[in-house]
Order: C-alpha cells, then structure tokens, then sequence
C-alpha cells in the first residue's frame, strides 16, 4: 500500500524542472514533432495494439524520468499484486480480482489461500449453458416464445461497460435479439423502451452488485408490474446478476435463474464478468463473447509481464499524471474516428473518474499532488463540429484518438473523389493531431493557432471482439497504474456516498408527503422545500 506522496521521490523534483523546460519556446510540439527518429522513442506495439505518443510534450529526458518514477513507485510490483488476489482495495478489505475473469490459462489465483479460479470457471460455464438454451428457444417466455428483446436493469458500472462493448460490436449481434438498457429512474427511459418490446418476448436482465441501488431496485419494481399486468410469469422473464450471498439472492424473487458476480469485482471493472457476460453473451453469443475475454487477457498479459518503457498501458498512465500534474491539464478527451466505439468515453468517464477522483493515498492521507482527470469524449469527425473549436483555441485538453485500420461494411468503400470515406475519416484524425500541435502562425489573433496541445493515438487493425476487448482492458490497466502513481485506491468509490444519503432523507419526505396532503416538507432546508413545493403544486 503506498504511503508516500510523489513529492516523497528525489525523481519527482526533476520532473518538475524537467516540466519547465518543455515549456520553453524551443520545445513547442511544432518542433517536437519534426525531431528525426521521433517515431522510434514515441510508438509502442503490444497485444494487438499501436500506442503513438509522438504529439505529446515530452522528449527522451522526460521519459526517462517517468520510468524513474514508475521503478521508484514500484507500479508494476502493485500490478502483479493485484492479479495474484492481495487485499488490494485497502479501505474495502478485498482484492480486485476482474483480471481472473478473463483468465484462461488453468492456473490458479489465490484469494485467502482459496483459489477462485473455479467459482470462476463454473459461473463462465452456467452463463454458457443458459445462453445456448435461450438460443435454441429451449427456454422460452411464459407463452413460449422464443426471448427477443433483452432489457439490462442496472446503472453506473452495472451497465456503462456492457454498453460499450454492446454498441461496439452491434454487428456480431445475433439477428433476432434486440437489447435495451434501463439504467436512469427517469420515466422517460422506462416509457421508451416498454413502447419498443413485446412482453412476451422479453428477458430483463437485472444488474446489480449490492442490490441496494434505488435507481435499479425501482425500475425492476416496475417491469415486476409491467409484467404481471400483461398476464405473463414472472418466474419465466427475469434474470438476477448479483454478489454472491447479498440480498439479490432472495428466494422470493421470481427469476428464471441468477448469476454470481463477487465481492472482489468493482463494478467499473465488471465487463469481463458475469455483469457483461449475461447481457453480451445472450447478445453476441458464447464465442463472441469468448473472442472478447480472450483479447482483453492478452493486455491483462501486457501490462503484467512487459516493461516499463513498453507497456502501453503503463506509459499511457505516466503520460497521463505529466499532463495532469507537471503540465497542469485537468482534464482529457477520448476521441475515437469509429462510430461503433461511441460509448467509449460514458464507459472511461466513470471507470477513470470513479476510480481516481479521489483526496487520500489508499494509507489516508491527504493528497498532495491532485488525483484524477476529467474524461469527455465524442466520436470524430462529429467532435470536430461540435467542442474542437475551444480545443484549438480555446482552454487546451489532451486528447487521446482512437483510429481502426479496416472498418466494417467494406462493401461501401468506393471511392468519391478518388478518397474513400474511411480514407476521409482518418485523413481528419492526422490531421487534427497534426494542426493541434503544430498550430498556424496568422496576422490576424482571432485566426491564429497556437498549438502545442497534447494527443495520443491508438491503433486498432480492426473492431474484432478481441481488439474491443485488448481496448477495454487496456483502459483498465491504464486507469489502475494511475492510481499507483498517485498513490489512492482506485476500487473504492465513498465519493457518490453522500448525494445517495440526502435523496434519502428528501425521498422519505416526498413519501410522508404523499400520504398526508398537509405535510409542510419540515426536514428539508429552505431551497429543497422550495423545489419539493414546486413539484407538488405541479407548475414551474
Ligand atoms: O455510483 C455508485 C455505484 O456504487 C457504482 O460504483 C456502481 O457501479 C453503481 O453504483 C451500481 O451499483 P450496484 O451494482 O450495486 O447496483
């Protein structure tokens, strides 16, 4: 567990000198970029990946600090002793254990002396043997046909995830299946999604880790009695993914069957387990599924067992607190030229901002150094119309883009022009990396660009559900070596702890409320009464 600050290293000084020195003019990336031989210190491969940091501001000195830093904060001992089942997530008393969901090898991971490997292995093994029986309609609705429409009940880290990589490879989909994600306990989310289904047809998938969630638990409320109203069994249309021995596993709940997820799988890390295994696998099917737990243990694998200064993940997070905390960027865009990876960046919001928007190193103490980056993101080009003018010229933020060699639908690739499409959309990825950071000098301030801001890029060779999973995983990994770096436990997540604690106190209000019409919302203060009052009179 780390206990020191970044301040505590000698390196951590030099770095700071070393910022100050690729402030200077000489070091604009306008220059950077043209040094010769760029691309040999500033482009990595490794499982499956192509990592580009050529555009960031850095030379060979700032490296070399930086894997300074990684050695002096020993990231990769704090790696291996979360793959090997150590109570890593120290103010939670548990491991985090998501690589073992994606473990192959038939070796065992040892948590407390047990290996969980076979809990593991048997939740893979139920998934698979209930999804094929859903495909062959040897499970049906209770008016026996054959489930169409799959709808996941669960939000944050019980659906970002599943939606990604659902979206991301939407074109695996087997043909009949549709699925749906109730996640907000807005209305209108609800409202939708029940006018698109037929009942009888319809699996609804609840997600949840602690089976506490309000958002979750009121929204399976509803589709409890959405069900029952249209006449069909219950017992027949619901699927429960809950911890294992928490108060999902009611025997009252009517289910058609339930699946473990376990204590030591956060839930922005639970993609890979049976949270995303349910949902993905009745969506995609078993072996795409396996495709894409394949893929993302060869990072797990990467980030493991390579070197500092090749693993792609880990030099993605000592790119991440430079740019943060030496060269003062808050925050940073996911930018991916691929419109199958539009739920990327909601995924990467909560899996980096979750996890390391946080004020205590993982011992307790205060942070020196800030920990944490804003995440934001769109697919390009639609970016490029939409925020790219205030990161040209506006407040500067790090980019990282996502570029796919061979697109889906090749059928389309005629050229207009003699340019193809896709050749359109990546001549515009070059090309914003290249114009942010070289900018253009112009007589006129309102026409000129500074440059000198910040980009990564990743290459894919395609979207093939081992690529979506070597991507998702290398976030992970990524996100969970910052952390190292700044020293604060990435697992737990106290932060959302006290917006839930006063929509309790105001929910308990609006219950007395409803039923006593002469209730004066006493408990609230004065602006949350004002708002309560405003809701029940019915007008703005
Ligand atoms: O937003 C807080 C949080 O606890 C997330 O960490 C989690 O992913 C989400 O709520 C859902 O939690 P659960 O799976 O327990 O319903």
């Amino acid at each position: 567990m780390n206990t020191k600050q970044l301040k505590d290293y000698p390196v951590w000084e030099k770095l700071k000198q070393q910022a100050e020195i690729m402030k200077q003019p000489e070091n604009h990336l306008k220059h950077l970029i043209l040094k010769r031989n760029r691309l040999d210190t500033c482009l990595l491969k490794g499982a499956g990946m192509l990592y580009d940091f050529s555009h960031q501001r850095i030379d060979e000195r700032t490296m070399r600090l930086l894997f300074k830093l990684a050695e002096s904060r020993k990231i990769r001992a704090s790696f291996t002793s979360m793959v090997s089942g150590e109570s890593i997530n120290v103010t939670e008393e548990r491991a985090a254990l998501h690589t073992a969901c994606r473990k192959f090898s038939g070796d065992p991971v040892f948590m407390d002396g047990k290996d969980i490997m076979p809990d593991i292995r048997n939740v893979r093994d139920q998934i698979k043997g209930f999804v094929s029986q859903i495909h062959s309609a040897a499970l049906t609705g209770s008016t026996g046909k054959a489930f169409r429409h799959l709808v996941v009940i669960g939000i944050g880290g019980s659906y970002l995830g599943t939606e990604f990589v659902s979206c991301a490879l939407q074109e695996q989909a087997i043909s009949r299946m549709k699925l749906y994600f109730l996640s907000n306990v807005d209305i209108h989310n609800f409202g939708r999604i029940v006018s698109e289904i037929e009942p009888e047809t319809t699996l609804w998938i609840v997600i949840s880790k602690s089976f506490t969630t309000p958002e979750t638990l009121a929204n399976a409320r509803l589709a409890y009695e959405f069900m029952e109203k249209k006449g069909l069994a219950l017992k027949k249309h619901f699927v429960i993914v809950t911890r294992k021995g928490g108060p999902g596993h009611h025997p009252a709940t009517p289910k058609l069957a339930s699946f473990d997820m376990f204590d030591f799988i956060g839930g922005r890390y639970s993609v890979t387990s049976a949270v995303g295994g349910v949902p993905l696998s009745l969506y995609l099917g078993n072996e795409t599924f396996e495709r894409f737990l394949k893929g993302a243990e060869e990072m797990d694998r990467h980030a493991e067992e390579t070197p500092v200064s090749k693993n792609l993940p880990l030099v993605a997070a000592l790119l991440s607190v430079w740019n943060n905390n030496l060269l003062g960027y808050p925050a940073q865009a996911i930018i991916p030229y691929a419109s199958p990876l539009r739920k990327l960046a909601p995924h990467i919001q909560q899996l980096g901002m979750e996890s390391n928007g946080k004020q205590v190193l993982a011992a307790g103490d205060r942070l020196d150094e800030p920990a944490g980056t804003i995440i934001f993101g769109e697919p390009g080009t639609n970016a490029q119309h939409s925020f790219f003018q205030l990161a040209h010229q506006g407040r500067p933020f790090p980019i990282e883009f996502v570029g796919v060699i061979h697109p889906r639908y090749p059928q389309y690739l005629d050229s207009s022009k003699g340019v193809t499409n896709h050749q359109e959309l990546w001549a515009n990825l070059i090309a914003q990396a290249t114009a942010l950071a070289a900018g253009r000098e112009d007589g006129s301030p309102a026409r000129h660009f500074p440059g000198n801001r910040p980009s990564s890029t990743i290459v894919l060779a395609d979207l093939s559900p081992e690529n979506i999973g070597r991507l998702l995983a290398f976030y992970e990994a990524k996100t969970v070596f910052e952390a190292f770096l700044w020293g604060n436990n990435p697992f737990d997540q106290f932060g959302v702890e006290l917006g839930k604690t006063v929509a309790d106190d105001i929910r308990q209000e609006i219950l007395t409320r409803n039923g006593n019409e002469n209730y004066g919302f006493s408990k609230s203060d004065q602006i949350a009464r004002y708002y309560l009052e405003t809701l029940f009179s019915g007008q703005p």
